[in-house]
């Protein structure tokens, strides 16, 4: 008996191992991009069905609490881009979609992460007509420009470098000693404003950038940044970074900032 009980638990639990693989597994780079696809194709139908959303999942819509079946995800929306990127170490995507669709043109940019192969977490946010600098096909034009291809794996930079690249510029904000390491060129694109080729021009002071989640991509280089700028208003920054890995300690980063949603006033939708 004991024999069999002995047999029985290692039965047990050989199989909820087997079990709890696929979770583990899953979270690699494709199923980070059928999520994503799945999101853009959510948003294009308004449907929000073919999101694998846990019961749970927390939803929020320019930082406050909302419901995927009430909320922008509801309105199909005609997508002229989009593109996204993903973090394999967090389970997490980030998505920007660009509608030109007339009398409801948005530029959203959307953070989605899974826990054991669901959707647990999903912040987005929208921007409309009378947000900062909102221009998309302005914004379309320049970001389609960009060529933010994979880069080859020798070359690729660490979370940790991509990460503080971000942070370096966004600290920059509040603290003119930080050393950015910017690049050159460097090209920022805002809104739908397009600044070029430094991006070290027209950042504000005195303005914290606070409670920052980050979605990193090392293949990309990428790191998208939500946070509150100036602690209230919802914001996201994106940056690539390009030849971190610096030989005779110079910062020779090609360092872009994609800021695609900066909204100084609070939305209601
Ligand atoms: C959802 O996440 C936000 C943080 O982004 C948190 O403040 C809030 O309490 C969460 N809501 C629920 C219901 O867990
Ligand atoms: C999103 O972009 C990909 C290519 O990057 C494209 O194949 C796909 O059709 C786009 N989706 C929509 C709904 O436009």
């Amino acid at each position: 008996m004991m024999m069999l009980h002995t047999l029985l638990a290692a039965y047990l639990s050989l199989s909820s191992t087997a079990l709890a693989a696929p979770t583990a597994v899953a979270c690699d780079r494709d199923f980070l991009k059928a999520q994503a696809a799945a999101y853009v194709a959510a948003q294009a139908a308004g449907k929000v069905d073919t999101l694998k959303a846990s019961s749970s999942v927390n939803y929020t819509q320019n930082f406050k609490a909302a419901t995927l079946a009430t909320g922008i995800l509801s309105t199909p929306l005609k997508i002229d881009g989009n593109r996204s990127t993903y973090d394999t170490t967090q389970c997490a995507t980030y998505t920007e979609l660009i509608s030109l669709q007339s009398g409801a043109n948005h530029v959203i940019g959307t953070q989605m992460r899974f826990t054991d192969g669901e959707l647990s977490k999903m912040e987005t946010i929208v921007t409309s007509t009378g947000d900062w600098l909102f221009n998309p096909t302005n914004t379309l034009k320049y970001a389609s420009q960009e060529s933010w291809t994979e880069i080859p794996e020798a070359k690729r930079d660490t979370r940790a470098v991509i990460q503080a690249a971000g942070d370096a510029y966004l600290d920059l904000f509040n603290d003119k000693k930080v050393k950015v390491p910017w690049g050159n060129p460097c090209a920022r694109l805002e809104g739908g404003s397009y600044v070029q080729p430094s991006c070290n021009v027209g950042v504000p002071s005195g303005i914290k950038n606070i409670n920052r989640r980050y979605v990193i991509d090392e293949v990309f280089g990428t790191v998208d940044v939500f946070f509150s700028f100036g602690g209230n208003d919802p914001d996201s920054h994106e940056f690539r970074v390009e030849n971190g890995k610096l030989r005779s300690g110079f910062l020779g980063l090609l360092f872009q900032v994609w800021d695609t949603s900066k909204l100084l006033h609070e939305q209601q939708l």
